[in-house]
């Protein structure tokens, strides 16, 4: 765990100006040596636990991460060994921190389709290893994670109604610029500090709190269903700026908004699966109920879900 005082020994920080610019007080970081594999292993086990499944269950597994172990071979291929879920076909999904819900919605379409009938689906990071720890711009921000669920076809309720889309306009607000064929790693590269992540935070802000209330009132309407029937909200777990001003454009309930990111920080495309999973593990989302995932993230990316538990 890196608490703000903590992060005030690294950098010229405080811990109030972090709890009132971002609402966070703490967040995960994985020991040195772990990968992004490693966590979307745990969560996908507890998942698959869950669901009663075995992993020669699993026909699909998508794992949504900005940070894989590597460039290839796809980290879902690396959960599928670890998990000996030889009937699966996997891949990865980059998506930035919309990674679990666009990961979501495509697993979705398998199953609509009649495709496959059990899939796995995991948001996963290790983000600690992309920051610059000495940027307090960006360190404040972030943390690592896995969330993880399984989606199979249901007669009534699950995946009702879904909203998707991008701005590559945008694309340089957030973005890692090294280790890619644009700048693979070079001494030039890490001289430049090319690996670490960079952001235009105050126009992200802007961008986040406009696109994540768009969708959210998209998927509400696709869905045929009134705001307040909706029990449990679960936006990104960025800021909690971000989600006040989200939840005051939308016009949402403020009351029925789940928020986690107090000591997880932002985890990017692991973030929605983690809040849904402790919306539902702490009685916010009961059987039944309605809840709405909304996501943003680099790309830029942004996407809801409308789902009934
Ligand atoms: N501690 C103390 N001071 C800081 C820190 C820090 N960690 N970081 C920046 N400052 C200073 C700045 O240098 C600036 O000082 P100055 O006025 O002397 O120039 C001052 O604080 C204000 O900086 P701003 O950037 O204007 O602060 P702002 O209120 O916009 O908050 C923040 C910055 C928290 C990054 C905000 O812009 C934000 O949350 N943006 C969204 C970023 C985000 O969530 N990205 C995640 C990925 S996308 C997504 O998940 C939605």
């Amino acid at each position: 765990m890196l608490t703000n005082r903590d992060l005030e020994k690294m950098v010229d920080t405080s811990d109030d100006w972090i709890r009132t610019r971002t609402g966070i007080e703490e967040r995960r970081i994985a020991p040195p040596g772990t990968t992004t594999s490693d966590l979307a292993f745990a969560a996908a086990q507890q998942a698959l636990k869950q669901a009663r499944l075995k992993p020669q269950d699993i026909e699909l597994i998508i794992v949504a991460t900005t940070t894989p172990d590597m460039l290839f071979p796809s980290t879902s291929c690396l959960v599928q060994q670890r998990l000996g879920a030889t009937q699966a076909v996997c891949f990865d999904l980059s998506a930035a921190c919309s990674g679990s819900v666009f990961a979501m919605i495509t697993a979705q379409q398998y199953l609509l389709n009649g495709r496959y009938r059990n899939a796995l689906v995991i948001g996963a990071e290790v983000l600690s290893s992309f920051i610059d720890w000495t940027d307090r711009s960006t360190c404040i921000l972030f943390g690592d994670g896995a969330g993880a669920c399984v989606l199979q076809p249901v007669k009534r309720g699950g995946i009702l109604a879904t909203d998707m889309g991008s701005d590559g306009r945008a694309a340089d607000l957030l973005y890692m610029p090294g280790g890619g064929s644009k700048h693979p790693p070079s001494h030039q590269s890490v001289d430049q500090r090319l690996h670490f992540l960079r952001m235009n935070g105050t126009e992200i802000f802007k961008l986040a709190v406009r696109r994540m209330a768009e969708s959210a009132q998209r998927v509400i309407t696709t869905g045929k269903i009134k705001p307040e029937r909706v029990a449990c909200f679960i936006p990104h777990q960025a800021n909690v700026r971000i989600i006040e001003a989200v939840v005051k454009r939308a016009n949402l309930p403020p009351e029925k908004v789940f928020m986690n990111l107090q000591r997880y920080g932002n985890t990017s495309a692991a973030s929605n699966l983690i809040a849904l999973y402790e919306a539902v593990k702490t009685g916010r989302i009961k059987r039944g109920d309605h809840a709405v995932m909304v996501a943003f993230g680099a790309g830029l990316t942004w996407g809801s879900i409308l789902l009934q538990w």
